[in-house]
């Protein structure tokens, strides 16, 4: 289980692409993982979801141990038969939620405290709870509890940041029981060289079946991500997978392949969709300019997606308009392809030692 065959590394760049093997299917990387925050993909059914070439997605501890609740996910047959998606889930820890929602309450070396942003109510996650709720939804592809700090934390508050998450990194691993999930540790530590070093380090130690690289797209600019994969992904053992949280834009995700990065996952797609962004070709467009009012050309010319085929500029503008749910539903499904479009191209382009070329060529679309 969980074994993972690297098929070609470009020459041009660290780039791979390989075939990661987990419970329910292979997952082809580099691949990019949807968003289904509460265990849905916002809008999307599973099988369009299938179509748009997604292979794994991402749902969230937090969320879902807040409602309905691990024990009715478990209940009603795991996350898998619960959310009616049969391909490779990963979970997230539920700290970075925490963090990122504002939540918190408390933290010291055992455990995070943070209130509910639904109903208030106090909740308390250690590493073994975490590992305890992530068993009982049952993805395939599980997180260590970390702790993300904002990017402009002082040094030391990084520096503490990486001692806990890698403390409890360790009580993670010790925890964890299913064999058919696999396990990944989550490098913290900036953009700072020296403590992303010591975070790898004491994760290696504890021999994760994959890594992943957080506190990263948290505020920081592009060049101070990409400088920060440039030596973080060298840390990281080249035959398991390396994943990258959160991140990120379409550029981010072939900069971060271009540096090793094996799995993504972002909102941004369908965030976007439902504010009327669209991801094409040629950049990013708003759909709910007037120019595209009586326009029958497709969104994107060069999609082969379903909304593409089906629908004109003139009709999803005026969906987005009169404020149909069809609107973020249709640009969704566009934008999810787009997506797996771009990771597609990049392990074509791998397998021809051309993801250098094959950025080049990006961004000068884009422009
Ligand atoms: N999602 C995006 N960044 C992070 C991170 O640093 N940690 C976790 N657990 N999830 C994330
Ligand atoms: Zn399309």
């Amino acid at each position: 289980m969980f074994q993972f065959h690297l098929d070609h590394t470009d020459t041009s760049s660290s780039a791979r692409c390989g075939r990661w093997e987990t419970p329910h299917g292979v997952v082809e990387t580099p691949a990019f993982m949807p968003v289904g925050t509460r265990g849905s993909v916002k809008g999307v059914w599973p099988h369009q979801l299938a179509e748009t070439g997604a292979q794994m997605i991402l749902a969230n501890t937090y969320h879902l141990t807040l409602r309905p609740g691990e024990k009715v996910v478990q209940e009603l047959g795991g996350l898998h038969e619960f959310m009616g998606w049969n391909g490779p889930i990963l979970t997230d820890s539920g700290g970075f939620q925490v963090f990122s929602l504002g939540a918190l309450r408390q933290l010291d070396d055992d455990r995070v405290v943070f209130k509910s942003h639904i109903d208030g109510s106090i909740l308390d996650l250690t590493p073994a709870r975490a590992m305890q709720i992530q068993e009982d939804l049952g993805a395939d592809c599980i997180m260590c509890l970390d702790e993300c700090p904002p990017h402009d934390a002082p040094v030391s508050k990084l520096e503490e940041a990486v001692a806990r998450t890698t403390r409890w990194a360790q009580i993670c691993r010790e925890t964890h029981k299913r064999a058919d999930q696999a396990l990944f540790g989550i490098v913290q530590g900036g953009i700072h060289p020296q403590l992303r070093e010591r975070s790898a380090e004491g994760l290696l130690k504890l021999d994760f079946p994959g890594y992943a690289v957080g506190g990263l797209s948290v505020g920081e600019s592009p060049e101070e991500m990409y400088r920060t994969l440039d030596f973080t992904t060298p840390m990281l053992p080249k035959e398991k997978p390396r994943y990258l949280m959160g991140v990120g834009r379409p550029i981010d995700i072939i900069e971060g392949v271009l540096r090793g990065i094996d799995l993504f996952d972002c909102v941004m797609p369908t965030r976007n969709a439902r504010n009327a962004t669209a991801f094409t070709s040629h950049g990013t467009v708003k759909m709910r300019n007037l120019k595209y009012q009586t326009d029958r050309e497709p969104l994107d010319s060069e999609c082969d997606c379903s909304t593409c085929q089906q629908f004109s500029r003139g009709f999803l503008r005026h969906l987005f308009t009169v404020g149909e749910m069809l609107g973020p539903m249709l640009l969704s499904v566009h934008n999810l392809r787009f997506y797996q479009r771009v990771v597609t191209e990049l392990r074509s382009a791998i397998k021809s030692n051309s993801a250098q070329e094959f950025r080049r060529e990006h961004l000068a679309r884009m422009r």
